[in-house]
C-alpha cells in the first residue's frame, strides 16, 4: 500500500515534472525568437481582409502561386517578404493581428501588425478609408502584450518582446498616395519636397522611438524601393520608357536621410537597434539589370492592364503573364515572389552597402540565434 502510493506518487511527480519542461519547451523553446511586422502593403499578410477599404489582395490572381494557391491578402503572386524572413530565421509564418486564429500558443511566433495603404502620416491612404495607421499598429502591438502576458506572464513577455525581431515598411505610400496622389495635393502645398522629406523622417523618428520604448530591440528598417521606376509610375509619370524624375527624386532625397536618423538614433541609445536595408539599391539591382537575376522585365507588371500593365488594380480581368518569376513587379506597386527572394538574400546576408551597420546573419551570430 505504502509502496504503491509512493510509486504513484512519485510518477505523478514525474508526470507533473514532464509536464512543466513540456510546457517550458512549448512557451520558450530555447532558441525560438518572435517576429513582429509593421507598416504597409508590403508586408501586411491579411489584415485588411478584415477591414472595409478598397486597398485589399484578397481575390485572385494574388496568391496564385501560394502555396495554397489562394489569394490571402499579400500583395504578391506568392510569399512576401515577411514570410520568406520567416523562413530564413526558421520559424513559421507570423499571422495578421486581425486574423481569429492568432490565439494561444500561436501568439509567441509573433504578430503581424501591416496594413495597406498606410503611411508615416496619418494622412496618407486617406482614400481607403478603414486601415491600420501606425500609431493605431503600435497600439495593437501594446494589446498584443498584454495578452501574452496572461499567457506567460508579464516577463516572459517582456523577455519575448525584447529578443525578438521586428520589421518596418513605411514610407513609399506618404509619396505615391499623399503627396503625389493628386497635382496640387495638401502636402505638397504645404511643403517643398526638401521639406517635406525632413518632416517625414521627424515622424518616423518618433515611431521609431515608440517600438524602442514598447521593448523592440532588433529592428529591420526598409527605406523605399525607387519609386519612380514601378510600372504604376512608368505608366503614369514616365518620360519616354524611364522612370519617373520627380519620383526618383524623392526616393533619393528620402532614403539617405532615413539612414542618417537611424545612425543617430542607434548612437543616443548607444546599441544597434535599427538596422537600415538600403531596399533602393536591392531594387536597382534588378531594375538596372533585369537579365542578371533571371527576369525578361522589370518594366512590365505581371498582373494590370494599360502602359506596362501600370494602370488600374489588379483583378481577374487583368492580363496576367504566365511565368511570375520572369516579372520583377508582380502588379503595378509590388514585387514578385521572386523579387522578394532577391531582397530577403540581400536582407540575410547582404555586404554594408546592404545592409547598415550589419545584415540579418551577422545579428543572429550576436544574439546566438540558433542556425535554422
Ligand atoms: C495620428 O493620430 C493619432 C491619433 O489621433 C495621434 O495620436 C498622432 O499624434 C497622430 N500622428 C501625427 C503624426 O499627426
Ligand atoms: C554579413 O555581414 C557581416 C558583418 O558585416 C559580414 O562579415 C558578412 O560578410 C556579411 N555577409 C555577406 C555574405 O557578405
Ligand atoms: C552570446 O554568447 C556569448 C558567449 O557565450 C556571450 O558572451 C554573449 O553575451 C551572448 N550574447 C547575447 C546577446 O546573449
Amino acid at each position: 500500500m505504502e509502496t504503491s502510493s509512493s510509486t504513484f506518487i512519485t510518477t505523478i511527480g514525474m508526470i507533473l515534472g514532464l509536464t512543466i519542461a513540456i510546457i517550458i519547451a512549448i512557451v520558450q523553446p530555447a532558441d525560438a525568437r518572435a517576429f513582429f511586422v509593421f507598416g504597409d502593403s508590403l508586408v501586411d499578410s491579411g489584415n485588411n481582409n478584415y477591414l472595409a477599404t478598397t486597398a485589399r489582395a484578397d481575390s485572385p490572381p494574388y496568391g496564385i502561386d501560394y502555396p495554397t494557391h489562394r489569394a490571402t491578402g499579400r500583395f504578391s503572386n506568392g510569399l512576401n517578404i515577411p514570410d520568406l524572413i520567416s523562413q530564413s530565421i526558421g520559424s513559421e509564418s507570423t499571422l495578421p493581428y486581425l486574423s481569429p486564429q492568432l490565439t494561444g500558443q500561436r501568439l509567441l511566433v509573433g504578430a503581424n501588425f501591416a496594413s495597406a495603404g498606410i503611411g508615416i502620416l496619418n494622412d496618407t491612404g486617406i482614400q481607403f478609408l478603414n486601415i491600420i495607421r501606425m500609431y493605431r499598429q503600435l497600439e495593437y502591438f501594446q494589446e498584443y502584450q498584454r495578452r501574452v502576458g496572461a499567457l506567460i506572464g508579464s516577463e516572459g513577455a517582456k523577455r519575448l518582446v525584447n529578443q525578438a525581431l521586428v520589421l518596418i515598411t513605411v514610407g513609399g505610400n506618404d509619396f505615391v498616395n499623399n503627396y503625389y496622389l493628386v497635382p496640387y495635393s495638401a502636402r505638397s502645398r504645404q511643403y517643398s519636397l526638401p521639406d517635406y522629406v525632413k518632416y517625414l523622417i521627424s515622424e518616423y523618428r518618433k515611431l521609431l522611438q515608440n517600438l524602442y520604448k514598447l521593448g523592440a530591440r532588433r529592428v529591420l528598417v526598409t527605406g523605399t524601393g525607387p519609386l519612380g521606376c514601378v510600372p504604376a509610375e512608368l505608366a503614369m509619370r514616365g518620360t519616354n520608357g524611364g522612370c519617373s524624375a520627380e519620383l526618383q527624386r524623392a526616393a533619393s532625397l528620402y532614403n539617405p536621410q532615413l539612414v542618417q536618423m537611424i545612425k543617430e538614433l542607434n548612437s543616443k541609445i548607444g546599441r544597434d537597434v535599427f538596422i537600415a536595408a538600403n531596399t533602393e539599391r536591392m531594387h536597382n539591382d534588378f531594375v538596372n539589370n533585369p537579365q542578371a537575376f533571371g527576369f525578361t522585365t522589370s518594366k512590365i507588371a505581371c498582373c494590370g492592364q494599360g502602359p506596362y500593365n501600370g494602370i488600374g488594380l489588379c483583378t481577374q480581368v487583368s492580363n496576367l503573364c504566365p511565368n511570375r518569376d520572369q516579372h520583377a513587379f508582380w502588379d503595378p506597386f509590388h514585387p514578385s515572389e521572386k523579387a522578394n527572394r532577391i531582397i530577403v538574400q540581400q536582407i540575410m546576408s547582404g555586404s554594408p552597402d546592404y545592409m547598415s551597420p550589419m545584415n540579418l546573419s551577422a545579428i543572429m551570430a550576436l544574439d546566438n540565434w540558433s542556425t535554422p
